[in-house]
């Protein structure tokens, strides 16, 4: 999604690659499952929504995870690949969310989504292939941590069991990226060289969670926030948070993300496995919400001109949608699940969906207004 380098995206484009005009379908893609996983979550929090139905609600998160966060990841990196193939992945996940909702068994969505991660899967080998660098290394573990979990979901594995993987699949494509931006400030070899190891133990450790989750959870969580530790101590954002306009915003974004990772990983060490109730919104949303959307925001005004090949200026309307998210993330989270205090939990649920729609209409504006 979100990674970018001399050697991929920034290069000229390669004149094999689908018109851009194929990569807006699959942006649009991922664009719907967001649309109908942001329904859902009105559902879930039983407030009023534009659409209504009990199978809608039920792949929230299968829509929010592959069918937004996967499609635009798997883009991003077709683009970085310059393999015509490569665009099957964000084209068999976001078909495969969507047909999540319609009248074909789940089995039949599920299949797409495996084969989609599979395909990305495929398209790291081809990266590995060009560039045998870290960064693609630990991305490749994100990977394979999707494409298992989705195995585990279709073979009838709950979404609780599978979080450890899922979150793996998405801090790991992350931090990857991180890692190949770091090289900018930081030559030093041995933290990318420790952030490398960690991942291998994160995507371990995801495994041994799934057969004794009581330690496997906490081994997770302990090499995850040792991650975050080693990423926030090389990050460029450290120093780009003193610059103005959007340098200082990605890396407020960035940082802020960094935040929700470790405090989902503390509350894990802390609690164990956790598969339902308040705790497991906690710690679901600390990292889908508070971690990779903070980190979708600092990096779209970078990663989508890549992908479509249009520009979106830097706007202060940008820090809205971050501000907004963030306070609606405090007030769901911390007071809603944390303190339990009443109604904050279903307030801040609300104002999270607000915080990505305002995000959708401004990265659009200022897409189109340029
Ligand atoms: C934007 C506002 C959002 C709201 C209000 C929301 C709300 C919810 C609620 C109420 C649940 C049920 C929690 C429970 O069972 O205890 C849930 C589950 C979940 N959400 Fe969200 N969500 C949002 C965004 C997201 C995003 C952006 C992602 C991923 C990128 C995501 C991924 C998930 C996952 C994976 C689950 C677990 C699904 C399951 O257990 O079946 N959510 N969400």
């Amino acid at each position: 999604m979100i990674a970018s380098s001399p050697a991929d995206v920034r290069t000229p484009i390669a004149a094999q690659q689908p018109l851009p005009t194929l990569r807006l379908v699959f942006l649009l893609l991922g664009g719907l499952s967001l649309l109908a996983g942001l329904n859902a979550a009105l559902l879930l929090l039983d407030l009023p929504a534009p659409l209504t139905g009990a199978r809608l609600s039920e792949m929230h998160g299968e829509l929010m995870v592959f069918g937004f966060l996967g499609t635009v990841i798997s883009l991003e990196r077709a683009v970085a690949a310059r393999r015509w193939w490569a665009y099957l992945a964000p084209a068999t996940l976001g078909l495969g969310a969507l047909s999540l909702l319609s009248v074909l068994p789940v089995a039949v969505g599920q299949t797409l989504i495996v084969l989609g991660l599979a395909v990305l899967n495929l398209t790291y080998v081809a990266l590995w292939q060009r560039a045998r660098a870290d960064e693609v290394a630990i991305q490749a573990l994100g990977a394979v941590l999707g494409l298992g979990a989705a195995m585990l979901l279709l073979g009838g594995v709950g979404f609780p069991q599978t979080m450890p993987w899922l979150v793996g699949f998405v801090a790991l494509t992350i931090g990857g990226e991180r890692v190949e931006l770091a090289r900018v400030g930081s030559p030093d070899p041995r933290l990318r060289q420790a952030a490398t190891y960690l991942s291998v133990g994160v995507a371990l450790s995801a495994g041994l969670a799934l057969t004794l989750p009581q330690t496997g959870v906490r081994v997770f969580a302990v090499l995850t926030l040792a991650l975050v530790g080693v990423l926030v101590t090389f990050d460029v954002a450290r120093k780009t948070i003193r610059m103005t306009g959007l340098p200082r915003f990605s890396a407020a974004c960035i940082l802020t993300g960094y935040f929700w990772l470790a405090l989902a990983a503390t509350t894990w060490l802390w609690a164990g496995p956790l598969l339902e109730g308040p705790g497991y919104d906690l710690v679901t949303h600390s990292v889908f919400l508070g971690f990779a959307l903070s980190m979708v925001m600092g990096h779209a005004p970078i990663i989508f001109p890549a992908v479509v090949r249009r520009p979106i200026p830097y706007h202060w309307s940008m820090w809205a949608a971050f501000i907004l998210l963030q306070v609606s993330l405090f007030a769901r989270l911390v007071l809603g699940d944390l303190r339990e205090v009443p109604w904050t939990w279903q307030v801040g649920g609300a104002l999270n969906v607000a915080a990505i729609v305002v995000f959708l209409l401004v990265t659009v504006t200022r897409a189109v207004k340029r």
